[in-house]
């Protein structure tokens, strides 16, 4: 039975932490999270401890997250907000700092073993969290899901509680204005992933078909920037609502093939999550295509008329320049085995699929489309 859930309050606009401060202030001791650079060179930390500040409440600072900061780190984190009798979290930056409030809100309410945090159940509720994103991408805002870093940084784990969902939001495109180009259009492309993933899903239902399909309709209108990466203040706008739409969408369904397959590009070659994911998107599409042409149209027409003007903007966007071997293929193929993500395909997902997803985004690159 469809089930929609979305208990985050959602907060935008611009100066909106200034014009609605009432779920910034939780309580009396807050733990501020956030990445080294982000959070204080877009505005973001200057604006929350503004606001913090005028309204008594105590805070604390911890800037040091990094993609590659690992559990042990974030579990300490967790437990040193426990013995300050922090209340709660605000975490201001992108993906991997949001996902880092989130978790040490789990275990600054629970002494636990760091590990057990992948169980998903917790004797406390954890405390509540906050979000201000300064990326538009990861959609961690509107989500339950947690993307841990284990302590081999090339080894991620994730976890998914709705106790994780965060208590509230700030949608402000003013802080994602000083993000470089690159990182613009690599975000922006996964949250288009994440959006395709839960449209082109079993798990879809008209709840999430919604969001999911505004968040594509939104990127779809920024391609011409995107390709050409110059962003006004109006495309950033549109794109960090389509990344948190993409959040509330993938939230209900899960997600889909393309990020089990673009993590094993990223392990392999370091290419960043999006663009990875990216690179995948529209054989991916190709494949639904067969089993739902209607949908896979829904998708298409956001970018063009055919599957080829998808795949144009993806080159302009998003273009991937690595060597990629037949045994590069068939070793991911054989690590993906263990994945249980293509029980949300709409049709049955063979590891050929997989194989001839793989070899035509990547080794087949002038193929041509003739999906109708
Ligand atoms: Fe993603």
């Amino acid at each position: 039975m469809p089930k929609y859930y979305m208990p985050t309050t959602l907060l935008s606009g611009k100066n909106c932490i200034k014009r609605h401060p009432r779920h910034i202030v939780h309580g009396r001791k807050c733990m501020i999270v956030t990445g080294r650079r982000s959070a204080k060179v877009s505005g973001a930390l200057d604006d929350v401890t503004a606001v913090l500040k005028e309204n008594g409440v105590d805070y604390e600072i911890y800037n040091k997250i990094t993609n590659e900061t690992g559990i042990t780190e974030v579990y300490g984190l967790g437990k040193k907000m426990r013995e300050n009798g922090t209340e709660y979290v605000i975490g201001i930056g992108g993906g991997s700092t949001l996902d880092a409030a989130k978790a040490a809100a789990v275990y600054a309410a629970n002494d636990m073993e760091p590990m057990n945090i992948f169980e998903e159940r917790y004797e406390n509720k954890p405390l509540t969290v906050v979000c201000v994103p300064t990326t538009a991408g990861t959609g961690s805002d509107t989500t339950q899901y947690v993307m841990m870093t284990l302590d081999d940084p090339h080894r991620k784990r994730s976890f998914s509680s709705e106790a994780c969902f965060p208590y509230a939001t700030y949608l402000d495109s003013r802080y994602t204005m000083t993000l470089p180009a690159d990182v613009t259009r690599n975000t922006a492309v996964d949250a288009l992933c994440h959006a395709v993933e839960s449209y082109l899903n079993v798990q879809a239902s008209p709840f999430s078909d919604t969001v999911a399909l505004e968040a594509i309709r939104l990127i779809g209108q920024c391609a011409p920037a995107l390709a050409a990466g110059k962003f006004s203040e109006e495309t950033r706008e549109k794109l960090l609502v389509a990344a948190s739409s993409g959040g509330m969408a993938v939230a209900h369904t899960g997600l889909n093939v393309v990020h089990a397959m673009g993590h094993q590009i990223t392990c392999a070659k370091n290419v960043p999550h999006g663009r990875a994911n990216g690179a995948l998107l529209v054989e991916f599409i190709a494949w639904c295509a067969k089993a739902d042409i209607m949908r896979a149209v829904d998708v298409i027409t956001a970018f063009g008329s055919d599957l080829s003007s998808l795949k144009r903007f993806m080159n302009r966007a998003a273009p991937i320049n690595i060597e990629v071997t037949q045994k590069d293929i068939d070793g991911w193929v054989e690590n993906s085995i263990t994945d249980t993500i293509a029980m949300n395909c709409p049709g049955t997902f063979t590891h050929d699929d997989e194989r001839k997803i793989y070899y035509n985004a990547l080794m087949n690159k002038d193929r041509k489309y003739n999906v109708w």
